[in-house]
This record gives C-alpha cells, sequence and structure tokens, in this order.
C-alpha cells in the first residue's frame, strides 16, 4: 500500500524522525540547509503533512501552491513565520510546542542577564587572547544583580520562570501585561504589576517576553529607551522584532542604557553590524531552548502533532482550533 508522503525540512533529532517514519513516508532534509521558498514549494508537492522551523515562511503564496497539505507542525513555540489566517483558509493545521521550554528558556534568560551585568564574554575572551596580568581591584567591574529591581515585560509562561528565578536573587520584581494577572500568581511569584512606561523607568534590568505580533513589533524602540536607566540593561529572549534594532544601537553609542544580552534579531541570521562591535553587548545565535532535553522534546512533540492530525485526532498543541470547523 502507497503510505502518505510527509516533509521534514530541515535537520531534527533521528528519534523524532523515526516515530514519523512508523506512520508515513518520509522525505527529511538531514542537511541542515533551509530549502528556498521556491524549492520548499516543490518538496510540499504531493506532501499531506510537514514538520517546519522557524526558519521555514508558510505563506499564502505556498500554501495556493500545495492544496494537499493538512498539517504544518512547528518545532517552536513561536510561529511567526507561519500564516496562520491563511493556513485557516486553506484548512491547514498549525500545531507549535509549548510548555516544554519554558525552564529551558527562563535559565537562558538568566545566562545573558548575568554574563551580560559582570561582563564574562568581553572577560573570558581578554583572558584566553591571553592580556591578563593578574587580579586587579578595579578590572572588569560590573554591576550587582542581586536585590535590584527586574522588569518582566510579558508575564507568559517563560515570564514566569524568570520571576521565579529573580526571587532566588532578592530582587524587586515588577511586570507589565496587556492583562493582570491574578493576585495569586502574583503572590506567589511576588510580582507588582506595573504599566510599561513606569517599569522600564524604575528596573535596572527589563528582560522581554512578549509574543511577536503586530501590536509587539518594535515594543522597544527610541522612546522605550529613552525611559530607561542609563545604567539599565535590556535582555532579549523573545523575538527579534519585538526591538527596534536601530534604535537599541543608538541608545547604545549615546548611552542611554548600559547594555544588551540577545539571543534574537530582527533581520535573523543577520545582526545589526555595530553590535558587534560592542563590548557592552552578549550576542547569542537564537540558542535559548537550545538544551538537548529540551530541543529533542521539541521534535518529537512536533512528530506526535503532526502524527495526531493525520491520524484523524485532535493534535495537542493546535494553534488554529478554528480549522477543525470550518
Ligand atoms: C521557539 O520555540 O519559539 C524558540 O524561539 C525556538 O527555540
Amino acid at each position: 500500500m502507497v503510505q502518505p508522503r510527509v516533509l521534514v525540512t530541515r535537520k531534527i533529532f533521528g528519534e523524532a524522525v523515526a516515530l514519523v517514519k512508523r506512520h508515513f513516508e518520509v522525505e527529511y532534509n538531514d542537511s541542515d540547509v533551509p530549502f528556498p521558498p521556491d524549492l520548499l514549494i516543490q518538496k510540499l508537492h504531493a506532501k499531506i503533512g510537514a514538520i517546519t522551523l522557524l526558519t521555514d515562511r508558510i505563506d499564502e503564496y505556498l500554501l495556493s501552491h500545495c492544496p494537499d497539505l493538512k498539517i504544518v507542525s512547528n518545532v517552536a513555540v513561536g510561529y511567526n513565520n507561519i500564516d496562520v489566517q491563511a493556513c485557516t483558509r486553506h484548512k491547514v493545521m498549525v500545531t507549535n510546542t509549548p510548555g516544554v521550554l519554558d525552564d529551558t528558556t527562563a535559565d537562558f534568560t538568566w545566562t545573558l542577564l548575568l554574563a551580560t551585568a559582570r561582563r564574562l564574554v568581553e572577560a573570558d575572551q581578554y583572558l584566553r587572547s591571553l592580556n591578563w596580568d593578574g587580579w586587579k581591584l578595579m578590572e572588569f567591574l560590573g554591576y550587582d544583580v542581586h536585590h535590584k529591581t527586574l522588569g518582566i515585560c510579558g508575564l507568559g509562561r517563560i515570564g514566569q520562570g524568570v520571576a521565579r528565578r529573580a526571587k532566588g536573587f532578592g530582587m524587586r520584581i515588577l511586570y507589565t501585561d496587556l492583562i493582570r494577572a491574578s493576585f495569586s500568581v502574583e503572590e506567589e511569584l511576588g510580582v507588582l504589576f506595573f504599566d510599561k512606561e513606569a517599569l522600564l523607568a524604575e528596573s535596572d534590568f527589563v528582560t522581554l517576553h512578549v509574543p511577536l505580533g503586530p501590536q509587539t513589533t518594535h515594543y522597544i524602540s527610541g522612546a522605550e529607551l529613552a525611559l530607561m536607566k542609563p545604567t539599565a540593561i535590556l535582555i532579549n529572549a523573545s523575538r527579534g522584532p519585538v526591538v527596534d534594532e536601530k534604535a537599541l544601537v543608538q541608545a547604545l553609542q549615546e548611552g542611554k542604557i548600559a547594555g544588551a544580552g540577545l539571543d534574537v534579531y530582527e533581520r535573523e541570521p543577520e545582526v545589526e553590524p555595530a553590535l558587534l562591535t560592542m563590548k557592552n553587548v552578549v550576542l547569542a545565535p537564537h540558542i535559548a531552548s537550545a538544551s538537548c532535553e529540551t530541543r529533542l522534546r521539541m521534535a518529537m512533540m512536533a512528530a506526535e502533532n503532526l502524527i495526531a492530525g493525520l491520524t484523524g485526532k485532535r493534535p495537542p498543541n493546535l494553534v488554529n482550533e478554528e480549522v477543525l470547523s470550518s
């Protein structure tokens, strides 16, 4: 019997590919180089499902050329690479991998925050270049983290994970969000609700955990950076376009803020060139969820979502519920 065919667009864990192979014939791009848009369309020909990564753009044009597609299973919690409304119009299910990466991403947010505040990357490079000639009282002075004020923008699962960790540092924790959290969540986390402007003005560290959408594109731009303290540090492990990168460069150059720790960029894999030259900026290549355990779990979840969707079950992490009734 001819098995239905699915596409895995880029390298993922072998365990996840093996699971999908138990149900479908799989075309697997294990080269870890994304297909250019036209090739992706060609590869999706006669495929009923796809496991996709953040680097695959799934839009109206692609969908109109892939009439057999029934599900796009993204290996990420974010799905800004997918036009979900277009998928719904084409009766294509969209799934993501929420939950499993929250703690890993919260850990990494703290990695960026601590590394930036305490100048770890700069100090590591200095030592490796064999410039160190002994202990100095005034060398590599950074900023204390403990007992400072942390401002969390977006108190979703990851933002909450960041807050839980901040308690251990004895910090005053502020948050802002579209909707205020319940009293019990605020009490458990020890967080205070602030409006965005007041939070930016009061925080020593501002960390971004909002999803990317029309309202959060350039959520931090020149006006917001101007409100921050000159000693403040901005951390972004959400999505690049949440920060206006050119405005950030300008704020750093003008000393409006003290530093930044970034995992994501406006036009990945491009990075605003000036950032690459700044010592007060720590840069990571979008790796906040990149632990062995979490990335494996994400790939397995994507495989499970795909299999469920194509075997008549409701995928556990369906993003566009409305597709089932359309
Ligand atoms: C996500 O899941 O959205 C992350 O950014 C990818 O690790």
